[in-house]
């Protein structure tokens, strides 16, 4: 999974390409490398290990390149070192990748024997060579191109140049992403929109199997050998850059946005005691009325949020509900009973995990497809019938958060409209809705008690986080927070089920973090902590219920109240808090955990 990016242009592209890879740095950071062609024809290369940034001091040998591609890695075949960054050369011809060649080890060892030598342990190196092959043969590129495509098998996204043809990028793709942007007198290629927005809003979406010859002046589009023409779109993504905005880093950022982010959705979607109509999309009111089922699929932190609304539906309505990762409900057999609604889930809109189940869905028998997410003009929303854009502005920390609570926002939409004809409960929930934001400030006061507390889980190795209800899947998005930047290792259970197994591990040194609302469910879950502290275990416990402090041992978080429905999207934001301050104690790269990636494209 990488990032892609080049430029046909006859003027120096130096640092726009390495300006341009740094806005698709969220697709990886394990090294990086841009490769362009100078006026005189001659290849240049440099690569970098770790994030883009690493690459600057090494652009002076670039000065007077023209067109050229560039790559940010997220390492699948070979470790994160120099030898196996992008791009891959073969004598006058480079490539980038984006993708797995599954089938690398035959192809390596067909064309070891015809000579080639392979510098990288990727998968990826097998393309620059095939291209090779087949050009020496045929001195032309476009049969080049669909020879070597005809032979690979996986996914890819592929940019090459060969010095042979003067200011020309190739691209083809099968699986992966990649767009191609007209601009006046220069043309690119890119892995999204992002990188190509400062010089052009017109693109063309490449489709598998279709390839591009790509000048200063023209683009060509092939499927085979056939020339077809494509529409150019215009997109309407605004170009604003992201900034800290004085934050330390993008993830407290986005935890803070989540005040005014909620506050907009409320106020875009929300009517004084009703929801407003056809929010999902023109007539989407009727259709919502019409479903029995729903399979929910996504992946991470936007899969959590699908639980959420798998209990919250189920409660409200006779509707049953599946959430699946998407990773397992690729190779599932699926049953679809009349019907059933298929909705993913998904910020960047470019999980590959995600993309292929929506793919297989929409050759199943499901009454519609629903997308909420949180890119415009994604391959998410690209694909699905009906789309939700959660509008939540680019989240860039690579840990989930403002993604999460306007997910959760837009599925508690969700359960409200398609649960009005299961009584009547709209102007309930909608009450429930506005106290969303009149409760959210308390919250972010809690940070002062969070970083005292985040101390005691500096120096741990393990974690527990416990929730029953709606809880639970708080309790998981909590422990992933906690892995994801701070590498302590958390796992999160329904509480019920600690003394089945998991009380084992729980000694005077183990922290457990529980989700507490006082709701029906509590009364289950104080047992299950008094079980906890008998064992001596440290708790920590964020509630609205008062409970006595019995020994310094508890620790509690002391929550605003608030009515059960708006509870997982009000308890998340302190656990946020919470992995952030002990990250930050532990001084790793919050916003770029390592062997992460903000946008997972391969399977
Ligand atoms: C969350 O903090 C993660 N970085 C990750 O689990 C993420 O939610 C997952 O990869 C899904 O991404 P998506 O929402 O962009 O599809």
């Amino acid at each position: 999974m990488c990032g892609i990016f080049g430029i046909a242009s006859t003027k120096s592209t130096r640092n726009k390409l390495y300006q341009g890879l740094m806005k698709l740095e969220y697709r990886g950071y394990d090294s990086s490398g841009i490769s362009g062609t100078h006026i005189s024809s001659k290849l240049s290369t440099i690569k970098a290990t770790g994030p883009i940034k690493n690459l600057r001091t090494k652009l002076t040998s670039l000065t007077n390149i023209t067109t050229g591609i560039a790559h940010t890695r997220w390492a699948t075949h070979g470790e994160a070192i120099l030898k196996n960054a992008h791009p891959h050369l073969s004598e006058n011809i480079s490539i980038v990748h984006n993708g797995i060649i599954e089938n690398y080890i035959e192809l390596k060892s067909l064309l070891k024997k015809k000579g080639y030598l392979f510098k990288s342990d990727t998968d990826s190196e097998v393309i620059s060579h095939l291209i090779h092959m087949n050009y020496e043969k045929t001195k032309n590129m476009e049969s080049s191109i669909i020879s070597t495509t005809k032979k690979l098998k996986g996914s890819y996204a592929i940019g090459c140049i060969n010095t042979n043809y003067r200011n020309t990028i190739f691209a083809a793709c099968k699986g992966s992403p990649l767009i191609i942007g007209k601009g006046i007198n220069e043309n690119f290629i890119a892995s999204d929109i992002m990188p190509i927005l400062s010089d052009t809003k017109n693109y063309i979406t490449l489709d598998d199997d279709e390839f591009a010859k790509i000048t200063p002046s023209k683009i060509s589009i092939f499927n085979a050998n056939k020339a077809i023409s494509k529409k150019v779109k215009t997109s309407k993504i605004n170009t604003e850059q992201a900034s800290l905005s004085g934050h330390k880093h993008f993830m407290h950022k986005e935890i803070y946005e989540q005040k005014s982010i909620l506050k907009e959705m409320t106020s875009r979607y929300v009517g004084t005691n009703k929801i407003l109509s056809n929010i999902f999309g023109p007539g989407t009111d009727k259709i919502l009325e019409n479903i029995d089922h729903i399979h929910f699929v996504a992946c991470g932190t936007s899969y959590h949020a699908s639980l959420v609304a798998k209990d919250w539906i189920e409660e409200y309505t006779t509707i049953t509900c599946t959430a699946e990762v998407a990773s397992e409900y690729k190779y599932k057999k699926i049953n679809v009973l009349p019907k059933t609604l298929f909705v993913s889930i998904s910020q960047s809109g470019e999980t590959a995990d995600t993309i292929s189940s929506l793919k297989k869905a929409l050759k199943l028998k499901y009454s519609n497809t629903l997308a909420i997410c949180n890119v415009a003009e994604s391959t998410l929303t690209r694909l699905s019938k009906l789309v939700f854009l959660m509008n939540a502005g680019p989240e860039i920390s690579v840990a989930s958060t403002k993604a999460f609570t306007s997910q959760l926002f837009t599925l508690l939409l969700l359960t409200i409209v398609i649960s009005r004809k299961f009584g009547n409960i709209e102007s309930r929930m909608v009450k429930d809705i506005y106290k969303i934001n009149e409760i959210i400030d308390s919250l972010y006061k809690l940070e002062t008690d969070i970083k005292k507390i985040s101390t005691k889980f500096k120096n741990k190795e393990h974690t527990i986080f416990l929730g029953k209800g709606t809880s639970y899947p708080i309790a998981l998005e909590a422990a992933l927070k906690l892995k994801e930047i701070s590498y302590i290792h958390a796992s999160a259970y329904h509480s019920g089920e600690l003394k089945h197994g998991p009380l084992a591990l729980v000694d005077k040194k183990m922290p457990v973090v529980c989700f507490l609302p006082d709701n029906h469910l509590a009364r289950l879950v104080l047992s299950n902590l008094a079980e906890v502290e008998a064992r001596q275990g440290q708790t920590f416990i964020f509630t609205n219920k008062k409970i006595p402090k019995k020994n310094k041992k508890v620790e509690i978080i002391k929550m605003p109240g608030c009515p059960d429905l708006i509870a997982p999207i009000l308890y998340i934001i302190p656990a946020q808090l919470l992995s952030y301050h002990v990250a930050l104690k532990k001084k790793t790269d919050v916003d770029k955990p390592r062997n992460l990636a903000k946008s997972v494209t391969v399977e």
